[in-house]
């Protein structure tokens, strides 16, 4: 199992007033699988999307990565996990607007850590990387071009570059259609969809589109923080 929620519960305080946000997910997600987490805007879907990218934990309950109980991990041991196991894909792409597209999508190469398998690559190693996804996503002739001169389903494909540019084990994208028309969204999922099959990570996307969940493999309904249906594996 890449991926195992057991029992995670998130509860917001916002002054004295409390909510949870999740309600007791169990879930697992096992090597390669191409996941949607459905369900209506305010059901829980960006704050499991968080949790399962260790951008966010739970406040009770387990998140376990590649069998490793993620809140035994150290600060350090954590930000490693994150940066060489997981890429995420945001809503708003989330591109850096003064880096050209090449350096968007090197820059996680750049903040391995020492000793991390990232920090090893020489430069000549990072551009073939870089070129070899560019090229994947059908962007190699923006390379030298900003964010800003680029559609939005052109961002958000050099956004799916650069979260697999450190080869991570699992793709995280919390609605990574919502900001695109249907068509490119529709493209940016077959490209997801491409390179679930070509590199075997796992991907997890959030969606409350009808059209993009149905191109999943497993859809996992949330409702007011909590499964409905989905579970289970396949
Ligand atoms: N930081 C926060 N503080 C308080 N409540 C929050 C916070 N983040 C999310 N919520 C609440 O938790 C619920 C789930 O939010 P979210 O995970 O963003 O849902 P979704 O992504 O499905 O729209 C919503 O009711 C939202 O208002
Ligand atoms: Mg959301």
């Amino acid at each position: 199992m890449v991926v195992a929620l057991n029992d995670v519960w998130k509860t917001y305080s916002t002054g004295k007033v409390k909510f949870d946000a999740l309600k007791g997910i169990d879930l697992q997600f096992k090597r390669g699988e191409f996941v949607a987490v459905a369900g209506p805007s305010g059901s829980g879907k960006t704050t499991i999307m968080n949790i399962i990218g260790l951008i966010d934990t739970p406040s009770r309950g387990a998140v376990l990565i590649d069998g490793r109980e993620t809140a035994s991990l150290n600060r350090d041991e954590l930000t490693r996990m994150r940066q060489e196991v997981i890429g995420f894909v945001f809503q708003s792409f989330n591109l850096l607007p003064v880096l050209t597209v090449f350096e968007n999508v090197e820059l996680p190469l750049l903040l391995g850590r020492k000793g991390s398998r990232s920090a090893a690559l020489d430069k000549a190693r990072r551009k073939e990387r870089v070129e070899r996804l560019l090229e994947e996503v059908g962007l190699a002739d923006k390379r030298f071009n900003r964010p800003a001169e680029l559609s939005g389903g052109q961002q958000q494909r050099v956004a799916i570059a650069r979260a697999l540019v450190n080869e991570p084990a699992i793709v995280i994208a919390d609605e990574p259609t919502a900001n695109l028309d249907s068509e490119n969204g529709t493209r940016v999922l077959d490209l997801m969809k491409k390179v679930n099959a070509e590199y075997g990570a796992t991907f997890i996307f959030s969606t409350h589109d009808k059209t993009i969940w149905e191109m999943a493999t497993r859809i996992i309904f949330l409702h007011d923080g909590k499964i409905e249906r989905g579970a289970a594996t396949a």
